[in-house]
């Protein structure tokens, strides 16, 4: 079991855990955190999952894939991409993510 805490867009915080291979924007959507919309389902079509990884974990949770990344480059006009900048619904749970730390922006594209 890993546990991830999610910043939310009013600066409280939500732990919560689970089991290997879950994306991060289904364990969001799943405890009722707020500002992850996922309208898409997690098939990297609408960006509304978006998050910044905490700066400390950057590394190990590791770059966007190739499709992610277009994605991200598309939404840059609407939302401030940085190097934290990853899509949820693409980061999977595994144990050596326990702890896990993702900040949730105010606002999600086109939402
Ligand atoms: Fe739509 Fe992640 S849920 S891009």
């Amino acid at each position: 079991m890993a546990r991830v805490t999610y910043v939310q867009p009013d600066g409280s915080e939500k732990t919560c855990t689970n089991f290997e291979g879950m994306a991060v924007m289904h364990l969001a959507i799943g405890n009722l955190v707020d500002g992850i919309d996922a309208l898409c389902g997690g098939v990297r079509q609408c960006g509304t999952c978006h998050v910044y990884v905490d700066d400390a974990w950057i590394e190990r949770v590791g770059p966007p894939g190739e499709d992610e990344a277009i994605m991200l480059d598309a939404l840059s006009d609407a939302i401030a991409v940085t190097a934290g900048s990853r899509l949820s619904c693409q980061i999977h749970i595994t144990e050596e993510l326990d702890g896990l730390r993702v900040h949730i922006p105010k606002e999600q594209p086109g939402v």
